[in-house]
């Protein structure tokens, strides 16, 4: 297996407002469930470090959860609020900057117990609030930015889905309303961290229970999706799909990224399978590694400017060297991703 293309662009500078980056590969955000009582610990610390010493241009870090009794599910997701847990993300920002990488937190809730139809204003307005708050301590810990998430069926998501909202409320009902939520997030977040932080949103069509649901069945469709986004304050999108190269609307190679980044304006992130055989829902639903693939097409992209920054997420898991090696054309020595790399995550 080799890649015969330069991967210069990979290794070019990227820069927007007062994110800086000295490449374009960013770490995609992944899930790891190793701080105990929500405080990441020294090991979180090391663990981002390490792919910032190999070149890592940005780091997005796993989800790490607002002020909410609904926002986490799991004990050992990290928290992004109280004491503890922020002293542990300030260590992990110093690890990083340190190794001369750029970092910013994943600002995660995981969604309704029951439904987003169950919560009343009060409840919707605390969130916001917990959200805004989240991000100022981002801002206050010297992180680069922040990630709100608002892909794969998670609360953010499950307000723009109609299948998740029903509301009939300025919250439900049409597209414009369904981002209402998403909107007034950005908006307070916006406010929180001032005009200059970067503002990064994760979407996604698919749904962590169905792989082959559409917001946005037509281009038409995404512009009325990103538009109050864009008013609202986001400063790049990062496009979730599972397999980079798939077109996202007939008639068209462009990917989700490649029609964000036209019809918004905004700069993208690319993610899904880069460098890797098998998508990532393999993973958890039927146990499965992935072998490692070249690179050649996701270079032709990123050379049309289809998208400005890609994602890398298991490749990064099971070989934190990833960078370093497509860099210096050492693509022979790459690992595999095996799905025992969950239980170490070195
Ligand atoms: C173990 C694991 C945990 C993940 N956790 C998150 C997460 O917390 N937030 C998120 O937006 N995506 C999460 N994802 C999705 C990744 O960010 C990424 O989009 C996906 O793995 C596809 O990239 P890849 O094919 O390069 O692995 C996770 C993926 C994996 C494999």
């Amino acid at each position: 297996m080799t890649t015969a293309k330069s991967v210069e662009a990979l290794f070019t500078p990227f820069s927007h407002g007062t994110l800086q980056l000295a490449n374009r590969i960013v770490m995609a955000p992944m899930t790891r469930q190793f701080s105990p009582g929500g405080v990441p610990g020294s090991n979180v610390a090391d663990y981002y470090r390490r792919r910032a010493e190999n070149q890592v241009g940005l780091i997005v870090t796993e989800g790490t959860v607002v002020d909410h009794p609904d926002a986490a599910n799991q004990d050992n997701v990290p928290h992004f609020y109280g004491e503890a847990a922020l002293r542990g993300w300030a260590d992990v920002v110093d690890a990083v900057h340190a190794a001369g990488g750029r970092i910013v937190p994943q600002i995660w809730h995981m969604g309704a117990k029951g439904q987003v139809n169950d919560y009343t204003e009060a409840e919707i307005a605390a969130i916001v609030e917990a959200f805004a708050h989240s991000a100022a301590e981002a801002k206050r810990l010297g992180f680069d930015g922040i990630e709100l998430h608002g892909a794969h069926g998670y609360l953010i998501d499950q307000f723009f889905w109609e299948k998740t909202n029903s509301r009939t409320d300025r919250y439900g009902g049409s597209m414009l309303k369904r981002t209402r939520f998403a909107v007034e997030v950005i908006e307070a977040c916006r406010r929180a961290v001032g005009p200059e932080f970067p503002i990064i949103l994760r979407i996604s069509q698919w749904k962590g229970t169905d792989y082959a649901a559409k917001l946005a069945t037509t281009p038409a469709e995404l512009e009325q999706w990103l538009e109050p986004l864009v008013a609202a304050g986001v400063d790049l999108f990062h496009c979730s799909t599972r397999r980079f190269w798939e077109p996202e609307f007939e008639g068209s190679e462009l990917n989700l990224a490649g029609w964000v980044k036209k019809l918004s304006g905004k700069p993208v992130i690319t993610v899904g399978s880069v460098g890797l055989d098998e998508d990532f829902m393999t993973l958890f639903t039927q146990g499965k590694g992935a072998n490692q693939t070249g690179i050649d097409g996701l270079i032709e992209r990123l050379e049309r400017e289809e998208f400005d920054l890609v994602a890398v997420g298991r490749a990064l898991l099971a070989d934190p060297e990833w960078p370093s090696k497509i860099r210096d054309g050492r693509v022979d020595e790459f690992q595999s991703f095996m799905p025992e790399a969950l239980q170490t995550l070195y």
